[in-house]
């Protein structure tokens, strides 16, 4: 099938062991101090020795590097955040902040520069980001962009994205769909007829990889160059119109396919990156909620690789090797 064949850019480190993954677990949550994440580049340095400074801003961090980019993703196998991260490090900088921490408002007015960037499930952006985006405060003055990573067939997923800004009275600047560069496959996903006729529907519009986007598309983002909502072709976003709202709805109990074995250790990983607060553990094993983004990220992170989904455990790769665990974990 199609999606499985989409490539992906490196291979996970070789197996370790339990103490192994514990230990490199501790080490990463130790290390991951700070959140929003920032990265820096060249110029976000040169503002930091001129000491921008922005007007209620209480965080010593944020006057030191005065940044005034935002980038929010969300993620289920860390290519949005891969993503994310590449476009911040291209522009000079910028705060890459997940939007699962936001969904209660987030005033980004006073940014120059706003991203948004997330997987595409079922043609369009998940359910999250439709929340995210209804509470975030923008200005007529900035510029806003969107990246869509798909596996292949990217709908509408940026158009909905400019729909909902332009609900709010704002807009896109430009929208950018690509092709994850780590694929995850989810068992039996790539069997679903609706998925394959999609796949050959759209067949020759498969959006290039990210990787090879990301110079260009940072060089448009640092510009601030308009650039057109891109789509699939009109046969796909046909299908997408139909399916999306629907397939949106049904994703919410999509967790009915998990299941836990014997290797769970009970270390709460899989509750930790729940972007929903969906999976509970309950006598130390995770539990789900049916109120599932069926973002994958709780199956594909379990350091055991404990939990299965419709009795598989998860293939490799299971998420962008630029995508660390520690940069996922919502609390
Ligand atoms: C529930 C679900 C639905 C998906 N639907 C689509 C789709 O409609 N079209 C597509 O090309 N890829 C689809 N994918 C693949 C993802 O969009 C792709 O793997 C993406 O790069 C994942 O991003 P992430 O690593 O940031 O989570 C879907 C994946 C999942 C888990
Ligand atoms: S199932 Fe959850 S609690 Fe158990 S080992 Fe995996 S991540 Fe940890
Ligand atoms: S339960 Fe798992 S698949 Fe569902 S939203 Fe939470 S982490 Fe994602």
């Amino acid at each position: 099938m199609a999606l499985l064949a989409f490539g992906w850019s490196a291979p996970d480190p070789s197996p370790k062991s339990s103490f192994a993954r514990c230990a490199s677990f501790a080490v990463e949550f130790i290390l991951f101090t700070t959140r929003p994440i920032r990265y820096r580049g060249d110029v976000a340095v040169a503002r930091t020795q001129v000491g921008a400074e922005r007007e209620g801003d209480s965080d010593p961090r944020e006057r030191e590097v005065g940044v005034s980019n935002r980038i929010f993703f969300f993620t289920g196998s860390g290519n949005a955040l891969a993503i994310a991260k590449s476009i911040a490090a291209g522009i000079g900088g910028a705060d890459v902040t997940p939007m699962a921490q936001h969904i209660g408002g987030f005033d980004a007015s006073g940014e120059e520069r706003v991203g948004i960037v997330c997987p595409v499930y079922a043609w369009g952006p998940p359910r999250m980001v439709r929340e995210f985006v209804e509470g975030l405060k923008l200005s007529a003055e900035q510029y806003v962009f969107a990246v869509t990573t798909c596996g292949g067939t990217p709908g509408k997923s940026a158009v909905y994205i400019d729909k909902w800004i332009q609900a709010k009275g704002g807009r896109l600047d430009a929208g950018f769909n690509v092709r994850g560069d780590t694929y995850a496959a989810i068992p039996g996903m790539s069997e679903i007829a609706i998925v394959k006729l999609a796949g050959w529907l759209g067949r020759n519009h498969v959006p290039k990889q990210a990787k090879e986007r990301m110079g260009e598309i940072s060089e448009m983002v640092k510009g601030k160059k308009s650039h057109k909502v891109e789509k699939s072709n009109a046969s796909v976003n046909l299908l997408a119109s139909l399916i999306y709202s629907a397939a949106l709805g049904r994703f919410r109990k999509i967790d009915k396919g998990f299941g836990v074995t014997d290797a769970c250790v009970s270390c709460g990983t899989c509750a930790k990156v729940c972007p929903r607060e969906n999976v509970k553990l309950v006598d130390g094993k995770p539990t789900w909620h049916q109120d599932c983004e069926s973002c994958y990220a709780c199956f594909l992170r379990c350091p055991q690789k404990a939990i299965t989904y419709q009795g598989h455990p998860p293939n490799e790769p299971t998420h962008h090797p630029d995508a660390s665990l520690a940069e996922i974990l919502i609390r």
